[in-house]
């Protein structure tokens, strides 16, 4: 049977992390790759995951199954982060986390559940550009895609007007499909006063939001990033939240998220939980518990969750540190360019405006590794990149430039 398959191209990441790998260059710098990365280069174990491990592991008296929504303590806590405790969605009861392998797991599920709901052929709506793994999460549960306007990657700001002229034209039931912050690859995110706005074209025109929240607490801070959720689920009658917990609790390989359901009142999202669990059992059955109960455990601990907070503000000081410290580095070396929408810009990702043959260019000459749209990582630098990178960008030929 498999001599009916082609080998495929490997996913250009993938293939991206492949090369960084097998260039025997000793100053090599990956800018690909979209982990967190502390000031040694490594992408720690938090400190608060580490207490909550042990607490979990001297208390867990059984490893039997839990069912296809994952652990309870966890569905709670995730929710209260992030709608607040007391949001009024939850006190209504129209809105319920459901366990998911990761933020990856959680959009498989929102788009399993759109596509049940709505008519065979269902729209989504992203922005253009977006992140490259929503096109195969989406498409693989038979939902279209069309692109909204969203990034000008001549000023680094969001096309705001174009966007709101676009959502403004969808017919109602359209869903779109937002980045609840750090958007991902540009780094541009809507202001709140920006959110306040789309939201009432979201309520005005019936459309539903489905937010893909893969970095709080990595932009602004934990409350401040969770704007855009808590006001789509305060605001409007239904609403899907993809959140994942890989990137604000370093829990990657543990595949940590939920998606949040908003609906009209209980008995719908109740209706909506039934077929996310006949999804959930229809594909993976039951996500994994570890990393979901250390959540629960931190959350759940106030002085566990402290802990985290301080060292989840950290990672993101750092990050807002390197945006300064490149914008400055670029402006030096590159006076003839405008890189300082990347101090404006949020979380872990920025568009360098670099065109194809230039990130070529960078990889060959001077062993500096992204993908081919020029997204870095911000948080792959650290004194010595940012140096290496700024004087190659200014070094390269104009013809490239
Ligand atoms: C925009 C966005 N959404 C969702 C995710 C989901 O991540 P995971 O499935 O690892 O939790 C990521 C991870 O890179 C992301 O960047």
């Amino acid at each position: 049977m498999f001599e009916t398959l082609d080998t495929l191209t490997p996913e250009s990441i993938l293939g991206l992390l492949a090369a960084f790998r097998a260039d025997p260059a000793p100053g090599k710098i990956d800018l690909g790759v979209g982990v967190y990365r502390n000031e040694q280069g490594i992408t720690p174990v938090m400190k608060a995951v580490r207490l909550a491990e042990q607490a979990v592991y001297a208390d867990q008296d059984s490893k039997s199954y839990l069912g296809p929504m994952g652990n309870d303590a966890f569905n709670t806590s995730i929710c209260n982060l992030v709608l607040g405790a007391g949001h009024a969605a939850l006190a209504a009861a129209r809105a319920r986390a459901f366990q998911s392998p990761g933020g990856c797991g959680a959009l498989r599920l929102g788009a399993e559940l759109i596509r049940k709901a709505g008519s065979a052929g269902t729209v989504v709506h992203v922005s253009d550009p977006t992140w490259a793994n929503h096109v195969p999460l989406l498409t693989g549960a038979g939902i279209r895609i069309a692109s909204y306007p969203y990034y000008d990657a001549a000023t680094g700001e969001v096309r705001f007007q174009a966007m709101m002229d676009y959502i403004d034209a969808l017919s109602p039931g359209a869903v779109v499909l937002l980045h609840g912050s750090c958007h991902n690859p540009t780094g541009a995110d809507l202001s709140p006063a920006q959110w306040q706005l789309l939201v009432d074209v979201l309520a005005r025109r019936q459309l539903v939001p489905f937010v893909d929240f893969a970095y709080q607490g990595l932009g602004v801070g934990v409350e401040a990033d969770a704007l855009g959720a808590r006001l789509v689920a305060e605001k409007l009658p239904e609403a899907l939240i993809a959140l994942s917990c890989s990137k604000n609790f370093g829990l990657y390989r543990e595949r940590v998220g939920a998606l949040i359901v908003v609906s009209q009142d209980a008995a719908q999202l109740e209706a909506a939980m039934s077929h996310l669990r006949a999804i959930s059992r229809g594909i993976y059955s039951m996500p994994p518990d570890h990393g979901a109960a250390v959540v629960a455990r931190i959350l759940g601990d106030a002085s566990l969750a402290e802990v985290w907070r301080n060292e989840l503000s950290q990672m993101q000081a750092r990050m807002r540190t390197l945006r300064v410290d490149l914008t400055r580095a670029l402006r030096q070396a590159c006076p003839d360019r405008d890189f300082s929408a990347i101090e404006r810009q949020h979380g872990m990702f920025s568009l360098l405006n670099l065109s194809p043959a230039a990130v070529d260019h960078l990889r060959e000459t001077h062993h500096i590794y992204m993908p081919q749209n020029g997204r870095i990582n911000v948080a792959g630098l650290d004194p010595n990149a940012i140096a290496v990178l700024s004087a190659a960008i200014a070094a390269l030929p104009s013809a490239l430039r």
